[in-house]
């Protein structure tokens, strides 16, 4: 039986690599990278860096393809759909050709795969629908979320209290009523702007665990100019840019 491993690799930092991870990356035959462009050269070289340095065997190969591409005209759920059966197509491809029987595989995902990313959803649709027949393994990583809090040195949740973990998009809709404390990912700046009047407080991190991280935080109103600064000169000097931010309502005097 074949065998695919979706390995965290954490959220930038290769120091986030757990022993678990470590454990399984030295059981890899073929790993299989999707070059997804933009921002993306760093991220894989990020992928071969973890190799190189925590494999010791170093008879591990890599097979990279490119990535599809999202379409972003159109209803944003179809869009995500095709996607995903393309990324499908491209697994079954990969693991029927690139994976000998009795081999191991991996995918190493950024952060955990349990997070925005839509590793596992795809494997779900593949075994579903009989492309292929494998077993597989997930190991956690560390996320962006985790990075943020640590680097900002705070608790993600008031004592007692929920956390709301939601998108750029969803935040152009507002900060939903009954939510004080929420984390927002994949935004493009859009839902940010969106709420830049509101009574919130922000810690901001972007680049996270990155040589290149920067962090801001204190009332949005008086950050938000800051932030959008900082985003548009970053993404102007690399390409691409991967900023994660809680906000978390003013107490109510
Ligand atoms: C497709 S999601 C992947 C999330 C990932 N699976 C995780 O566990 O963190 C990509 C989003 O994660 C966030 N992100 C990932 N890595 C980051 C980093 N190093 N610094 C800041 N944000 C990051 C950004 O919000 C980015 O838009």
């Amino acid at each position: 039986m074949k065998k695919v491993l979706v390995i965290g690799i954490g959220a930038g930092n290769p120091d986030y690599i757990t022993i678990q991870a470590v454990k399984a990356l030295n059981t890899v035959d073929v790993f299989f990278f999707l070059d997804k462009g933009e921002e993306k050269r760093d991220l894989a070289d990020l992928r071969r860096t973890i190799c190189e340095r925590f494999i010791e065997d170093k008879s591990y190969r890599i097979v990279e393809v490119p990535g599809p591409v999202r379409d972003q005209a159109g209803d944003y759920k179809s869009g995500v759909h095709a996607w995903h059966r393309e990324k499908a197509q491209i697994f079954t491809t990969l693991i029927a050709n690139d994976l000998p029987e009795g081999g191991v595989g991996a995918f190493l995902v950024w952060g955990d795969p349990s997070l925005y990313d839509s590793t596992l959803r795809v494997i779900d649709q593949m075994l579903a629908q009989g492309a292929a027949t494998f077993e597989y393994e997930i190991i956690p990583g560390i996320t962006a979320v985790q990075a943020l809090a640590a680097e900002h040195k705070i608790a993600l949740n008031p004592i007692g209290e929920p956390v709301h973990i939601t998108t750029g998009r969803r935040l152009m809709e507002g900060l939903p009523d009954k939510v004080d404390t929420a984390v927002v990912m994949l935004d493009n700046g859009a839902g940010l702007r969106a709420l830049a009047d509101e009574n919130v407080e922000i810690y901001w991190g972007a680049y996270l665990g990155t040589p290149d991280q920067i962090l801001m935080s204190g009332k949005l109103s008086e950050c938000v100019d800051a932030i959008e600064e900082a985003r548009a000169e970053e993404r102007a000097k690399k390409g691409w840019i991967m900023d994660t931010y809680l906000l978390r309502r003013a107490p109510k005097t």
